[in-house]
C-alpha cells in the first residue's frame, strides 16, 4: 500500500484515439483538471502524464531510473535502417556512441558550418524569380538537406536519382505514423506507407553508402561531420552499415524539423496584424552575408532567435517525451510510480503553463528579447529536450533557423499566396510538418541579393508522386 502523495486519474471517453489525434488538447487538459502529474490506464498498463517543470526535470535528468524505452519509433527505424542508432540506445552504450558524435556539434564547430548556411540560403533566394509562387516548406526542406549534405558529406545533394524532398517526406511520414501508434504494424506488410518508407531508404542509403565508400576507398580528410564518423568506426564504435544508418538517421529524422518550424515560423510572422515580421525585415538588413561569421552577426540575429525560440515555445516540435520507470520510483512532491510503468513528459503543456508564460496561446517573440528575460524554471521549456539524450543538433538547429531565416528577410519578403487556404491544425499539434505553405516571392533589391549560383531544382513532390517515390 503506497503512502505517497496520491495521483489523480484522468479520464476521457475516447481517450486512446485522442492520444493518437490530439495529443497536445489532452495534456492542457490533463494539466487544467489534474494538475502537475495525472495517471492513465490502458488495461493493465500505466502512463504517467507530467506537466509539472520539476517533475519533467527530474525524470529526464535521471536516466538509471528512467530509461527511454524501446518505443515505437526506434522500433521503426531499427526496422527500417537494418541497424540500431544512437536514439536507441541508453547506459553505456548510448554514452559511447553518442561521444562519438558530439564534437561534430559542439557550439564552436559549428559556428564554423555559417558562411555554407548562408551560401545556401543565397543561392536559393537566387534561383527564385520575383512573384513567383512556392511551395516554402518543400523549398526550405531541399535547402536544409542540401546544406546538410555539404556541412556532413562535403558533398552537392545531386538529386539525378534521388528527389530529397519526397524520400525525406516519405521517411518522416513513417515515422510520425509509428510515433503515435500503440500497436505493432509488421515492416513487411506491403502497407503503402512501408513501401514508400522503404524505397526512401533505398534511394537515401544508395546516396550515402555511395559517399561513405567513397572515403574508406580515398583515405582523404575533409574535416566534416564524415569523417569524425569515421573516426570513430576506426575505433570500432560504428560498423560501416551503422555508420551510413547513423547518417541517414541524423539527415532525415531531424533536419527536416528545422526547415518546417522555420515554415512554421513564416507563416505565423505574415498572419495579418502581426508586427515582428516588419522589424525582423527591417533588422535584417544589418545582416552581412560575405565574411566568416562573426559575434556582431551572432547579436545582429538576437531578435531572430528568439522568433524560433518562440515558435518552438508555441508550437514545439517533439511535443512529449517517454520514459519508463526502471524499479519503483518516487518523484518530487513524493509522487510513488510503480516499476515498469510509462511516464510521459508533456512538452506541449509545459510550454503553455500561464505561470511561466503569460498569454501563453499568443505567439509573442518578444517575451524572449527583454531586457532581462525571466527565464523559465528548469524543465519550463524543452524544445531540445533535457539530460542525456539532450537534442545533439541543439546549437545546430539554434543556429541554421535563425541564420536562414535572416538570410531569405534580406533578401526577400515572402507574402501568403492568394490561394493559401488556412492551414489546419497538424497531427501532432505541434509545427507545420510537410503541409504545403504557398507563399509568394519579392525580392527586396538590397546589396548582395542575386549572387551565389542558382540553387539546384529538381522535380516537383507532385511528380515525384507519380513516379511512385512517395506514395
Ligand atoms: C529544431 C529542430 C530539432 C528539435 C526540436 C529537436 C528535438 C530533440 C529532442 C526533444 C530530443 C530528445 C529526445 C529524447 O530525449 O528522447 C532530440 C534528440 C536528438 N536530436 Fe534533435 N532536434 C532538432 C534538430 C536536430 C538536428 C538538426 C540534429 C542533428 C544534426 C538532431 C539530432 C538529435 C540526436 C542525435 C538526438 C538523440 C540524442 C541522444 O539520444 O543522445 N536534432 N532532439
Amino acid at each position: 500500500m503506497s503512502h505517497g502523495t496520491p495521483i489523480p486519474r484522468f479520464r476521457h471517453p475516447h481517450l486512446l484515439r485522442e492520444l493518437r489525434c490530439h495529443p497536445t488538447r489532452v495534456f492542457l487538459r490533463v494539466m487544467e483538471t489534474c494538475g502537475p502529474i495525472a495517471q492513465v490506464s490502458f488495461g493493465l498498463k500505466r502512463l504517467y502524464i507530467l506537466t509539472d517543470p520539476e517533475l519533467a526535470y527530474h525524470v529526464l535528468r535521471y536516466e538509471p531510473c528512467f530509461p527511454r524505452p524501446w518505443s515505437q519509433v526506434e522500433r521503426a527505424i531499427t526496422a527500417l535502417m537494418g541497424a540500431r542508432v544512437v536514439t536507441s540506445f541508453n547506459g553505456p552504450l548510448h554514452h559511447r556512441r553518442r561521444q562519438a558524435l558530439v564534437p561534430a556539434f559542439t557550439q564552436t564547430r559549428v559556428r564554423s558550418y555559417a558562411p555554407t548556411m548562408v551560401k545556401y540560403a543565397r543561392a536559393m533566394c537566387a534561383s527564385w524569380k520575383d512573384q513567383q509562387v512556392l511551395d516554402l516548406c518543400e523549398e526550405l526542406t531541399r535547402l536544409t538537406l542540401s546544406i546538410a549534405f555539404q556541412v556532413f558529406l562535403s558533398t552537392e545533394l545531386l538529386d539525378e536519382d534521388l528527389d530529397v524532398v519526397a524520400v525525406t517526406s516519405a521517411y518522416a511520414d513513417y515515422l510520425a505514423d509509428r510515433a503515435t501508434r500503440l500497436w505493432w504494424v509488421p515492416f513487411w506488410l506491403p502497407t503503402p506507407l512501408n513501401l514508400s518508407a522503404r524505397r526512401a531508404r533505398r534511394a537515401l542509403t544508395r546516396q550515402v553508402s555511395r559517399v561513405v565508400e567513397q572515403r574508406l576507398t580515398s583515405g582523404a580528410a575533409r574535416d566534416d561531420v564524415l569523417d569524425l564518423v569515421l573516426a570513430a568506426h576506426r575505433k570500432g564504435v560504428f560498423d560501416q552499415q551503422q555508420v551510413v544508418a547513423e547518417l541517414v538517421n541524423l539527415l532525415t529524422s531531424f533536419l527536416p524539423s528545422t526547415a518546417s518550424i522555420q515554415a512554421t515560423l513564416v507563416e505565423l510572422l505574415t498572419e495579418p496584424g502581426q508586427v515582428t515580421y516588419q522589424r525582423l525585415l527591417r533588422e535584417a538588413e544589418q545582416f552581412t552575408l560575405d565574411h566568416p561569421y562573426t559575434e556582431q552577426d551572432h547579436q545582429h540575429l538576437a531578435s531572430f532567435r528568439a522568433a524560433y525560440q518562440e515558435v518552438q515555445r508555441e508550437r514545439p516540435f517533439v511535443p512529449a517525451l517517454l520514459r519508463k520507470a526502471r524499479g519503483p520510483q518516487t518523484l518530487p512532491g513524493d509522487y510513488d510510480i510503480p516499476a515498469r510503468s510509462l511516464v510521459l513528459v508533456a512538452i506541449h503543456a509545459l510550454h503553455h503553463r500561464a505561470e511561466a508564460f503569460s498569454d501563453p496561446d499568443t505567439f509573442c517573440p518578444e517575451r524572449f528579447v527583454a531586457a532581462a528575460p525571466a527565464s523559465p524554471p528548469q524543465g519550463g521549456y524543452l524544445a531540445f529536450g533535457a539530460g542525456v539524450h539532450t537534442c545533439l543538433g541543439n546549437h545546430y538547429s539554434e543556429l541554421l533557423g535563425p541564420l536562414v531565416l535572416a538570410t531569405l528577410c534580406r533578401l526577400v519578403r515572402f507574402e501568403v499566396a492568394p490561394d493559401q487556404g488556412p492551414v489546419p491544425p497538424e497531427v501532432l499539434g505541434s509545427v507545420l510538418q510537410r503541409h504545403p505553405f504557398k507563399v509568394q516571392v519579392q525580392h527586396r533589391g538590397l546589396p548582395g541579393a542575386a549572387e551565389g549560383k542558382p540553387f539546384v531544382q529538381t522535380e516537383s513532390l507532385v511528380s515525384a508522386r507519380k513516379r511512385g517515390i512517395y506514395a
